[in-house]
């Protein structure tokens, strides 16, 4: 995996209210230094029953705040000072309690002071809930969420699980991981929001009998670090997926599928009802004209057999068809005459962009390079990790789609 740094030089108010999910802050902690940031930690009486500031000071390589009566700065302002200091304050875990004070303004402690004394048009506050599911199923509770929301808070989560009580449901934090991710998203410029976006990604697999079939070695790398980009940027992203071990990026709607025959078969239905269709799937060109229903067995002394394929169905062309086809992109992985085929490519199925790229060198790799090829020409995208390639790809397309006409 490529180095994440893609929170360089953004200052985070890391705030923890009292709550089990306290040690994810710890990990949250470290995550966060290494995509980048500086990260401040404060934390209220209640969480410092669940963590000590001494890890999270370690974690963070900086004196953490507890108190309003902090008198280490010179001004003896800690709740001003750090919020304007922060481009994002972060409270994870934020307890029903602290939910509780915030929609009601109170501002008895450092963390509560901060949140009420920030500056609210440029410092935004992203609450990650963590409870019992008693605790957020309550009535008070969903009504001080709603009340926070309104106030422009944003919430992350909950998540749905096992809880540390021993129960099961609604109220469980989000994982360190899924949090960096969703800050990530937050601070990524929102150029498709209002889109609709389809995405078809990876390989398919065409059987030949139970045990055997035809694939090639996409990985779907490519395809679901668009998928993330465009959902980054705004958009409502649903991916239909070939065979392949990714997870699926957050907020995106995922369809798996095997073949080329469902892949077209989810998409077509689909496709009118987004403004958007990448088509990044690397779809295998044929299918064995049946599949045998046991395994193909050799017989000692006979010719092997005999493979009769038939054409999958083009699920780019078939949707750039349509009579209100949405923006269609197509990808081209070709391993020689890249430009040209790519030219080709675009005038046979009929769609206004080729995204090309050599099939060898992105294969089931983290980093890529793509020469976008449209009606007027090419423009290269260098070299660089797939997600950033994915971002510099949205960032494109939002400036065609805002140029062509709805
Ligand atoms: O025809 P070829 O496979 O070279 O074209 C590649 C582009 O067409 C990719 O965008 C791929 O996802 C799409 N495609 C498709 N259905 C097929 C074959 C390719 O959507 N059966």
């Amino acid at each position: 995996m490529t180095e994440r740094t893609e929170l360089a030089g953004r200052h985070i108010v890391l705030g923890l209210s009292g709550g089990v999910a306290c040690y994810k802050a710890a990990e949250l902690t470290r995550r966060l230094v290494k995509a980048g940031a500086t990260v401040q930690v404060v934390m209220t009486a209640a969480a410092e029953q669940f963590i000590t500031p001494v890890t999270m000071q370690a974690l963070s390589d900086r004196a953490v705040f507890t108190s309003q009566w902090d008198a280490r700065a010179p001004n003896n302002m800690a709740h001003i000072n750090l919020s304007r200091a922060a481009d994002a304050i972060v409270v994870a875990p934020a307890s029903a309690d602290f939910i509780a004070k915030l929609a009601r303004g109170a501002a008895d402690d450092l963390l509560s002071l901060m949140c009420l004394a920030r500056p609210i048009e440029r410092c935004p506050l992203l609450l990650a809930p963590a409870m019992n599911r008693e605790m957020w199923a309550h009535p008070a509770t969903q009504r001080n969420a709603a009340q926070v929301r309104a106030d422009g808070a944003l919430l992350l989560g909950p998540a749905s699980g096992d809880q540390a009580c021993g129960e099961v449901g609604d109220g469980r934090m989000l994982e360190a991981e899924e949090l960096l991710d969703e800050l990530i998203a937050f601070f990524q410029p929102k150029l498709l929001v209002g889109q609709r976006v389809l995405i078809t990604a990876g390989p398919t697999f065409e059987p030949v009998d139970p045990v055997r079939g035809i694939t090639n070695l996409s990985s779907g790398k490519m395809g679901f670090a668009i998928a993330r980009a465009a959902a980054e940027a705004g958009a409502a992203v649903t991916l239909v997926a070939g065979p392949v071990h990714l997870p699926t990026p957050r907020g995106v709607r995922r369809i798996d599928v095997t073949t080329a025959q469902q892949m077209h078969d989810a998409v077509l239905p689909l496709a009118s009802r987004h403004g958007v269709f990448i088509a990044t799937a690397a779809v295998a060109d044929w299918r064995p004209v049946s599949a045998a229903e046991r395994k193909v067995k050799k017989q000692a002394g006979e010719p092997p057999p005999a493979l009769a394929v038939v054409e999958n169905p083009d699920i780019l062309a078939a949707v750039a068809r349509l009579a209100d086809a949405p923006y269609c992109v197509g990808f081209a992985a070709e391993s020689h005459d890249l430009i040209q085929n790519a030219r080709d490519k675009r005038v046979r199925k009929g769609v206004p962009l080729i995204v090309a790229n050599l099939g060898p060198a992105t294969f089931g790799r983290d980093d890529n390079a793509l020469t976008l090829v449209d009606a007027n020409g090419e423009r290269e995208l260098p070299r660089a990790d797939k997600l950033s390639l994915a971002r510099a790809l949205v960032a494109d397309l939002a400036e065609r789609l805002a140029a062509s006409p709805a």
